[in-house]
């Protein structure tokens, strides 16, 4: 089972609207229902602590209807808030409202440099001792060296090429050691290298399913709360030993985002655990071509 995953800062839906469009999933005229997206956020809550895990919550300000989506708050390990540096000014404002939260929790702040941007949580994912960490369409190839100075763990860089997609939460979503949901449609050929090296044992999502925002789910313990859930991945959760519970955001997909964005898990101490992988390749390794790319070729888990 993952060692983190039971504490998670949330912000209420008060403010959040779609008012702008910065991924493929926002329409200006499409409109939110506010009541719906508060019951659909409270059930994520009531979920959540349900399953064992504590809530805390951010206050919410008018004017940053994005800033329900606190994964992209910033990076947190132990009492360490690396805040993000957003690419679009739609959400550079959430920045000083997410360092004042923290500071006033006794965490430690730093910044990346100011030109080199990263959102955090949501491009940004443990698995064993490594941080994985997407980018291109929101976050920095650069920021890569920056967060792995600060956070002191290894930070392997995932591109990502499919802009519906655009942030790493999206396609990849850490189970416990040895296992993740993954989308390989979102990521470059040496992306799906790096994963396929690095994840024993991984449930690989068709386009279809990945699209549903599956991957975008919450795992406390061996209860994995998601956005939606495709019968074949439903049944192979299961047959892992993991319980389902859906809790409906689709409210909050019409911003592009679903139940991991709506949370940021404030539990994680990065580069502590190896996973139970032999053969883990450096990086010159994987630029040998060498080994099968079944990723790559797009290849289901049956
Ligand atoms: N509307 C938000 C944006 O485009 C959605 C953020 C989704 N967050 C995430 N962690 N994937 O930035």
């Amino acid at each position: 089972m993952l060692d983190w995953g039971y504490k998670y800062l949330m912000c209420p839906p008060q403010h959040f609207g779609v008012l702008y469009e910065i991924n493929p999933w926002m329409h200006h005229e499409v409109q939110v229902d506010t009541e719906k997206a508060q019951a659909q956020w409270q059930f994520l809550v009531d979920t959540l602590q349900a399953a064992g895990a504590s809530i805390v919550l951010q206050e919410p300000a008018p004017g940053w209807p994005d800033l329900v989506f606190t994964a992209n708050a910033g990076i947190v390990s132990g009492d360490l808030f690396v805040a993000s540096r957003f690419r679009h000014p739609e959400r550079q404002g959430e920045t000083p409202l997410d360092i004042a939260w923290f500071r006033a929790h006794g965490y430690r702040i730093e910044m990346l440099p100011e030109d080199i941007g990263h959102e955090g949580a949501g491009d940004a994912l443990p698995f064993g001792d490594v941080l994985l960490s997407g980018y291109r369409f929101r976050s920095d190839m650069q920021a890569h060296t920056a967060i792995s100075h600060l956070v002191k763990t290894a930070v392997r860089p995932i591109e990502l090429v499919d802009d519906r997609l655009y942030h790493l939460d999206l396609s990849f979503c850490p189970l416990d050691e040895r296992r993740a949901i993954m989308a390989p449609l979102a990521w470059d050929v040496y992306g799906c290298k790096v994963m396929e090296q690095l994840v024993p044992e991984p449930l690989v999502l068709e386009a279809y399913e990945a699209l549903t925002f599956c991957a975008n789910s919450v795992v406390v313990g061996k209860l994995v709360v998601m956005p939606s859930c495709p019968p074949r991945v439903g049944r192979r959760l299961e047959s892992w030993g993991f319980s389902v519970v859906v809790c409906p955001v689709d409210e909050f997909l019409k911003a592009g985002g679903g139940c991991r964005c709506l949370t940021l898990a404030l539990d994680v101490t990065l580069g502590r655990k190896a996973p139970e992988k032999e053969n883990v390749s450096t990086d010159s390794d994987l630029s040998t071509g060498e080994g099968e790319v079944s990723l790559i070729q797009g290849e289901s888990d049956g």
